[in-house]
């Protein structure tokens, strides 16, 4: 599995955090979850710091901030994203990582579109608006934070909008990507599907 590229894209709260986790560990392969560099960006601007000057000085260190999964932080990441320096300052990390040897699983929006259009395998994990905002809402009020789930899924939807209509890179799945729908799978059922898929081309 030398340089062995898995890319898996798919609108806010489909499963794919939990789909590439569970497929990095099934394979051995290392994972990167590619909302994390938005987030940390989005974070960043919340502090006033302009968006492509924080892309450019983004550091590892900075995505394992814990306060990255906040939905202000998730809306500021999805409007620096429409910003094409600040997706270009992120370019060429996610291709080094892509590239370890051993396999690497990328989530995102654009992996298999622009970031590994020549990856091995690539998957779109969805699921219907209201089936995500859901998951979203119990996540959240999990995690303490009270959002109404009508919040929820306006917030999902507002994403999902600039995500997909976006001029550059905008959300799609690849021609040749595996569209996994999950809005009526569970997560076992979701995971065996890209198991399956990743396992018939290895
Ligand atoms: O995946 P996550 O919800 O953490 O991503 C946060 C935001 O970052 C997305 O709404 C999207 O605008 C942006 N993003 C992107 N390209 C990626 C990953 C995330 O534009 N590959």
């Amino acid at each position: 599995s030398e340089g062995f590229t898995v890319a898996i894209d798919g609108p806010a709260a489909a499963g794919k955090g939990t789909v590439s986790k569970a497929v990095a560990a099934h394979f051995g392969f290392a994972h990167l979850d590619t909302g994390l560099l938005y987030r940390a960006v989005g974070a960043k601007v919340l502090t006033g710091v302009d968006a492509i000057d924080a892309a450019l000085a983004l550091m590892p260190e900075d995505l394992e901030d814990d306060s990255l999964r906040t939905p202000e932080v998730a809306q500021a990441a999805s409007k620096a994203a429409v910003i094409p320096q600040v997706r270009a300052a992120l370019l060429d990390f996610q291709r080094s990582f892509a590239a370890r040897a051993g396999g690497a699983v990328l989530d995102g929006r654009d992996i298999g579109t622009v970031i590994c259009p020549e990856a091995h395998v690539k998957l779109f994990v969805t699921a219907s608006a209201e089936v995500r905002a859901q998951r979203r809402y119990a996540e959240l009020a999990g995690r303490g934070i009270s959002d109404s789930f009508e919040q929820v899924l306006a917030d999902v939807k507002a994403r999902d909008t600039r995500d997909m209509e976006r001029a550059e890179a905008p959300l799609r799945p690849a021609d040749d990507a595996t569209i996994i729908d999950t809005s009526r799978l569970t997560i076992e059922q979701a995971v065996a599907a890209a198991v399956a898929a990743i396992a018939a081309v290895q």
